[in-house]
């Protein structure tokens, strides 16, 4: 009995130590590295394997495939709107180069959705430039889709052949949805079950409905929250698998370290990082980031950052990993495995140092040659 109790109350404390803010108390923000799903968008291409209606046909044509909706345009700005919220201690209120880092894929729903993140964070309100236009311009940085590290999905062929195998084996970790699968298969009138990883690309196309105001219907409606955690387990077999979570975002989270260790050593660098970017980058970084417990398929407009904090007291220096699941939720903490909350940088590179690339090396892992032919349609 007696450990029953001690169960119950180390998990209610740690459960509210995790939520609350006693995480940051006695730290100093220094530095947040950050990377955001863009906002709604119609279906991707890639993202159909059921036959669409005429009705849901005639609501994707005006916006194109795989592009931002005005709903996805909010959403970015709520994401901006935490930007704001979180790291503005780091930032000016107008726009400053020195300050903060931006950069997108190569994909128009990515580049959409930091701009209207931008209006959010760089409201202009203050010195404006107009008297009757509330928008100052805030400029992000690209690279073509055939060399961006955040794109490994599309530009490593080493990865995108295990991904796409990954996809279509069916995995004995999804045999508990099995139930779930095959009732969305019958509500749908497409059976999957023998795909069961499928259930990725199915709740990724029935929120995608969903937000364009499409009616799924009474039935894939009430399935949604357990197709959820099927697509969750999914996500999880195609893209958890430890051997290839560094080719998806090794180079990224090299990145952190490159500019945490210039922050520690007192050169000056920007103390905000933006990657704005897709469901498997959200994912990923979490996955290199070695975070107990890994979040599932990211939403729409979801942010997991790193931050880079300074106890007071010590001047140690430690990293926090802070997940939003939606910019319609509020933030949580996600503790490292091994290391907890936080987590001291020194104690982070030991943990995560097998995953770090550099982009010449990932390149070379991936397989990669300048001939290769990209298929980017899923980010176009
Ligand atoms: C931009 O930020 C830098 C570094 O903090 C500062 O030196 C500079 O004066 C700022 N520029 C403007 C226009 O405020
Ligand atoms: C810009 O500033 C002027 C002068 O302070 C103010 O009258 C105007 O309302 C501001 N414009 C916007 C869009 O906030
Ligand atoms: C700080 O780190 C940067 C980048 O790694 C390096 O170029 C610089 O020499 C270092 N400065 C000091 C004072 O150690």
């Amino acid at each position: 009995m007696i450990s029953v109790y001690l169960v119950v109350f180390l998990t209610v404390y740690q459960t509210s130590a995790f939520n609350a803010n006693n995480v940051i108390r006695n730290t100093e923000l220094e530095f947040a590295f950050l990377t955001h799903r863009h906002g709604d968008r119609t279906p991707v291409p890639s993202g159909l394997p059921v036959a669409m209606s005429e009705k849901m046909l005639d609501l994707i044509t005006p916006w194109g495939y795989g592009q931002l909706t005005d709903a996805g345009k909010r959403t970015g700005y709520k994401t901006g709107e935490f930007i704001r919220r979180r790291y503005g201690e780091l930032l000016s209120p107008k726009y400053n180069n020195s300050e903060i880092y931006i950069r997108s894929t190569d994909s128009k729903r990515t580049q959409m959705t930091v701009l209207t993140a931008m209006a959010a964070v760089y409201p202009a309100t203050v010195n404006n430039w107009s008297e009757n236009i509330n928008w100052d311009p805030v400029p992000y940085t690209t690279v073509p889709a055939k060399y961006d590290f955040n794109t490994a999905f599309v530009n490593c062929p080493k990865l995108t052949s295990y991904s796409n195998a990954a996809f279509v084996q069916p995995s004995p970790r999804m045999d508990k949805y099995s139930g779930v699968l095959a009732k969305v298969s019958d509500a749908l009138g497409f059976d999957f079950t023998k795909v069961p990883n499928l259930a990725y690309a199915i709740y990724d196309l029935l929120v995608s409905e969903r937000n364009l105001g499409f009616d799924i219907g009474k039935e894939l409606t009430e399935l949604m929250p357990e197709l959820r955690l099927a697509a969750n387990e999914a996500m999880d077999v195609i893209y958890g698998n430890d051997d290839y979570i560094a080719l998806q975002a090794g180079v990224l989270l090299n990145e952190f370290f490159k500019y945490a260790k210039q922050i520690t050593n007192g050169t000056n660098a920007q103390r905000v990082r933006v990657y704005s970017a897709h469901d498997i980058n959200v994912y990923s970084l979490e996955s290199v980031s070695q975070v107990k417990h890994r979040q599932g398929v990211p939403e729409f407009g979801s942010v997991f950052s790193l931050e880079l904090r300074r106890m007071v007291k010590t001047g140690e220096y430690v990293v926090v990993p802070v997940y939003l699941p939606s910019p319609y939720e509020t933030e949580i903490y996600l503790p490292v495995k091994n290391c907890g909350l936080p987590c001291g940088l020194d104690k982070f590179l030991e943990i995560t140092s097998k995953y770090l690339l550099d982009v010449d090396t990932w390149r070379t892992k991936c397989g990669f040659t300048d001939d290769i032919v990209i298929d980017s349609g899923s980010i176009d």
